[in-house]
């Protein structure tokens, strides 16, 4: 593990002025049990940190993490409570929870696609006055601005997820076939490599119906040169013939057995199971899946490959990622605000950043991290990921949780077959109207 001499210092680094008087305003109106928050890095106590598990399986950075924190921060306990895993269960969870007032956890994951509702919704702090603009300047200003929501940045940047296709170099060399580029040639050395007994299917991914499936049918959409909302965020264009090229190609997959028909209940874990079983060629999944095909448990640890996601045929190469990842957000009913300032702070600075990307297999969020020499070489999706032509999902809109139901409940029962992926896109279009026309309480 990599031990930075500066820690100290920089944990004592002067916030702004604004950022003391938010802090002691803030403070003041709370039970009295917190701290004094002169200063970051001062505060004393005990948060909870409410969190779903990320990196490998294997190993649980999380309980890294708060150990070198602890460690800087020796005044500072961390608890640390598990969330669900799943994006949509863990949502509905802290809606339920804060919005009735809880204060059992103060700090919590949540995905990159929450801050415009959440900050609508008042389920998040507004951050800005926490930080100065030294410290935002680490990150991306696309970054920042995923976490703004009128005016207001209701989170900081934990980590970022980007889409791979990984593949099994073994199958690819047996069968003399290279690496593919569109996603019919996928489909065409898929079938060549069940067809020769190489494998039992040909494409993993994550076709249940839930938040998984709209990053994955954004892709496709994408790639066939398709969107799902207009760039203004005031109307559905899902129901196009692009995407219905995307969601047709999709349900093929099922048809040609090149997928398990179970794959409409598949999520990132039940996908990576099956690759990691050796059962399947080719998986969309994100960064960390490297690191678990890679991992001891796994069968096909060292035939591993890992490129950029296919296109489609005709279309610019490579296909699009998604922008995935987690921030950390404040409850704003915690008591502990300076606390919870500095363990924001620090898991966003360079000795959490360094162990979330070579431990936890994770794209880090601070652009030095990424960067150096010694973190690109731990993993070859980096280099990869730098080459990845992304795609955002329309998060911008406060309305977007009805916006992705809408589209992962009608692509799921397209990729079913319980109803033709046109109607299922038009049924789509005209619920996110709705949506978007609602005030997205
Ligand atoms: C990953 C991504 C997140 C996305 C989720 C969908 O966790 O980081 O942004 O919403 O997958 O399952």
């Amino acid at each position: 593990m990599r031990i930075l001499s500066n820690k100290r210092r920089n944990a004592a680094t002067a916030v702004t002025a604004a950022a003391v008087l938010a802090l002691s305003t803030a403070c003041s109106s709370s039970s009295g049990s917190t701290a004094a928050p002169a200063a970051t890095g001062s505060a004393s106590g005990t948060i909870t940190w409410f969190a779903n598990q990320f990196g490998p399986t294997s190993t649980d950075v999380r309980k890294t993490l708060i150990a070198a924190f602890e460690k800087a921060y020796p005044n500072i306990k961390v608890n640390l409570e598990q969330a669900p895993s799943d994006s949509d269960t863990y949502r509905s969870t802290l809606i339920t929870q804060i919005s009735g007032g809880s204060s059992s956890f103060d700090v919590y994951n949540g995905d990159v696609v929450w801050p415009a509702q959440f900050g609508k919704q008042g389920l998040a702090l507004p951050l800005n006055s926490y930080f100065d603009s030294s410290y935002w300047n680490t990150f991306s200003n696309g970054l920042v601005t995923s976490l703004t929501y009128k005016g207001s940045t209701y989170a900081v940047p934990l980590f970022t997820d980007n889409a791979f296709l990984f593949y099994r170099k073994d199958l690819l060399a047996k069968a003399h076939l290279p690496v593919p580029t569109t996603w019919e040639q996928l489909q065409s050395e898929a079938e060549t490599l069940q067809k020769d007994n190489l494998v039992k299917y040909g494409f993993a991914a994550q076709f249940d119906s839930y938040e998984g499936l709209t990053c994955d049918f954004t892709e496709f959409a994408a790639d066939a040169g398709g969107s799902t909302v207009s760039s203004d965020g005031t109307k559905a264009t899902i129901d196009s013939p692009a995407d219905t090229k995307a969601l047709t190609y999709m349900r093929g997959l099922i048809t040609s057995g090149v997928s398990p028909s179970a794959i409409t209940t598949f999520q990132e874990q039940q996908s990576e199971s099956l690759f990691t079983a050796g059962q399947v060629a080719f998986l969309r999944n994100w960064t960390y899946a490297y690191a678990d095909s890679n991992g001891s448990t796994s069968k096909v640890a060292g035939d591993v490959g890992v490129v950029n996601l296919p296109s489609f045929a005709g279309q610019s190469s490579p296909g699009y990622s998604v922008t995935g990842g987690w921030n950390l957000y404040v409850n704003p009913h915690s008591k502990y605000l300076a606390a919870d300032v500095d363990f924001l702070k620090w898991m966003t600075g360079t000795e959490a950043q360094t162990i979330i990307a070579e431990q936890g297999g994770e794209i880090p969020t601070v652009a030095s991290v990424l960067q150096n020499s010694a973190v690109q070489a731990t993993n070859p999706a980096f280099p990869v990921a730098a080459k990845n032509k992304l795609n955002a999902r329309p998060s911008f809109v406060a309305q977007y949780s009805q916006v992705s139901e809408a589209i992962y409940n009608n692509v799921n029962a397209a990729l079913s077959g319980s109803t033709s992926p046109s109607a299922a896109l038009s049924a789509a279009s005209s619920q996110i109207d709705t949506a978007l026309q609602s005030n997205g309480l």
